[in-house]
C-alpha cells in the first residue's frame, strides 16, 4: 500500500473517530440532561424549542421529539403569540435570572423558572430555562397563610358565637315554655313554633361556629377509633342523606395499615360525613365517589392519609383559597350554610393533622387529610 493510500485511510479513520467522539459526547450530554429531574429547555430567539430533557417532555405531556422544533408558547401555554412575562428579552448573557413562577395546568403544578441568555459564536441567540417544582413549598406557604387567616376569622367568629349563645338559649327556652303553656288553637301558637325552630337553626349555626373556632365548651370523648370504620359509617350516612336520587357509585380503597386513632368518634365521623356530602352534592347528575386510605412515614411521624375524590363539578381556582372560610358557599340561599368545611378544618387542626384540596386533572376535586398516628398531640381535645 502506497503512502498516499495509507494517509487517506488514516485521515478517514481519524475523521471516523472524531465523528464517534462527537457522537459519544452528544450521547453523554443527552443522557446527562435527561438525568436531571428538573425540567430543562433551550429556546432560540424565534421562540422555537431547540432542546428539551425528558422531565420537560413529561410536564408538557408529550415526547421530546414532539416538542423540539415547535414554539414554546404554543407547547406550554397553548398560545399563538409569546407570553406576556416572557424572559427572552429580559435575560442577560452570562447571568441566570432567578425565578418567575408559572403554573402548568397539564399536571397541576407550580414551577419557578430560572433563565439564562445564550449567545453562540455565530451570534445566534436564545435562552436556556430550568424549571424547579415549587408546588409542595407553595402548598405549605399557602396552608400557613390560610391557617393564619382562618385563625383570625375563627377568633372573631368564636367571640361572636360565644356572645350570642346565651341570649339565644333564652329565646329557645322561653319559646319552649310558651309552647307548653299555650293553647294549640291560639292564633299565635304557630308563630311561637316558628320562633322555636328559627332559634334552633341559629343554635346549630352557633355550635358549628364554635366548633370551627375550636371554642366549643365540651370535652370530646377520647376513644380508640377505627378510622376505616369511621369512613364506612360516614359514607353510609352521606349516601342515605345525599345520594338517593343521584345514584353515584361509591368506591372504597381502604389500604392504610395504621388505622387506629385515639380521638372522638363523632368528630371524626363529622369530618368524613361533611366531605362525602359535599362530593355527592357536587355530582348532581351522578358520578363516582372514591375514598382511599394509605399509610405514610416521614422522619418523625407515621401518618394516616385519606383522600376523598369525586368527579363532580370541581372547585373554581379562585374559590380554592376560600372554601375553608365560614359562610363561604356557592349553594343557593337556604341550601347550605357554608360551615361544613370550616368545621372539618377546625377538627383536623385540632387533631394535629392537615387538609388540602386540589382540582382533579380531568374533572372534580380531591380532599387529602393527613392525621399523625403516633405523636403526643391531644387528638380531639378542644383547646
Ligand atoms: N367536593 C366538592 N366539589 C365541588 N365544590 C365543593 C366540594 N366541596 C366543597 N365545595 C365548595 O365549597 C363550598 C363550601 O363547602 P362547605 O361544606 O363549607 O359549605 P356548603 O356545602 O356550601 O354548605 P353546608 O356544608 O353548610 O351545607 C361549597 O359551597 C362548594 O362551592
Ligand atoms: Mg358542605
Amino acid at each position: 500500500m502506497g503512502n498516499t493510500a495509507r494517509k487517506k485511510i488514516n485521515s478517514v479513520q481519524s475523521e471516523q473517530s472524531t465523528i464517534e467522539f462527537v457522537e459519544e459526547l452528544k450521547r453523554q450530554w443527552l443522557e446527562t440532561i435527561d438525568a436531571i429531574p428538573d425540567p430543562f429547555i433551550m429556546i432560540n430567539d424565534s421562540y422555537i424549542i431547540t432542546k428539551a430533557n425528558a422531565a420537560m417532555a413529561e410536564i408538557a405531556d408529550s415526547s421530546i421529539k414532539d416538542i423540539v422544533g415547535k414554539s414554546c408558547y404554543k407547547v406550554f401555554a397553548g398560545r399563538s403569540s409569546p407570553c406576556e412575562n416572557c424572559q427572552m428579552a429580559k435575560s442577560k448573557p452570562g447571568k441566570t435570572t432567578p425565578g418567575y413562577e408559572i403554573y402548568n395546568a397539564k399536571n397541576d403544578r407550580w414551577y419557578e423558572v430560572a433563565t439564562r441568555k445564550l449567545q453562540n459564536e455565530s451570534g445566534q441567540r436564545g435562552i436556556v430555562q430550568i424549571y424547579r417544582d415549587r408546588t409542595d413549598a407553595k402548598k405549605l406557604q399557602n396552608r400557613l397563610a390560610q391557617n393564619e387567616k382562618l385563625a383570625s376569622i375563627g377568633q372573631l367568629a368564636g367571640g361572636f358565637a360565644h356572645e350570642i349563645n346565651n341570649p339565644l338559649g333564652g329565646i329557645l327556652v322561653f319559646s319552649q315554655m310558651l309552647l307548653k303553656e299555650m293553647n294549640k288553637e291560639s292564633t299565635h301558637y304557630q308563630d311561637v313554633v316558628e320562633i322555636e325552630s328559627a332559634a334552633k337553626r341559629c343554635k346549630t349555626i352557633v355550635e358549628n361556629l364554635l366548633d370551627f373556632s375550636r371554642q366549643r365548651p365540651v370535652n370530646p370523648k377520647l376513644e380508640s377509633c377505627d378510622l376505616h370504620l369511621v369512613i364506612r359509617n360516614a359514607v353510609k350516612f352521606a349516601d342515605l342523606g345525599h345520594n338517593k336520587e343521584r345514584g353515584c357509585e361509591i368506591k372504597l380503597k381502604l389500604n392504610a395499615k395504621d388505622n387506629i386513632f385515639i380521638s372522638d368518634h363523632n368528630r371524626l365521623t363529622q369530618v368524613f360525613l361533611n366531605l362525602c356530602s359535599n362530593s355527592f352534592q357536587a355530582m348532581s347528575k351522578g358520578g363516582i365517589l372514591t375514598v382511599e386510605t394509605s399509610s405514610d412515614q416521614n422522619d418523625k411521624n407515621r401518618w394516616f392519609v385519606a383522600k376523598v375524590i369525586d368527579n363532580g363539578t370541581g372547585i373554581k381556582t379562585e374559590h380554592l383559597a376560600k372554601i375553608f372560610e365560614p359562610f363561604f358557599t356557592t349553594k343557593e340561599p337556604g341550601q347550605g350554610t357554608g360551615l361544613g368545611l370550616s368545621i372539618v378544618h377546625g377538627i383536623i387542626q385540632d387533631l394535629g393533622g392537615t387538609i388540602d384540596v386540589s382540582r382533579n386533572k380531568v374533572k372534580g376535586s380531591t380532599f387529602t387529610i393527613r392525621l399523625p398516628i403516633n405523636t403526643g398531640v391531644k387528638r380531639g381535645a378542644s383547646s
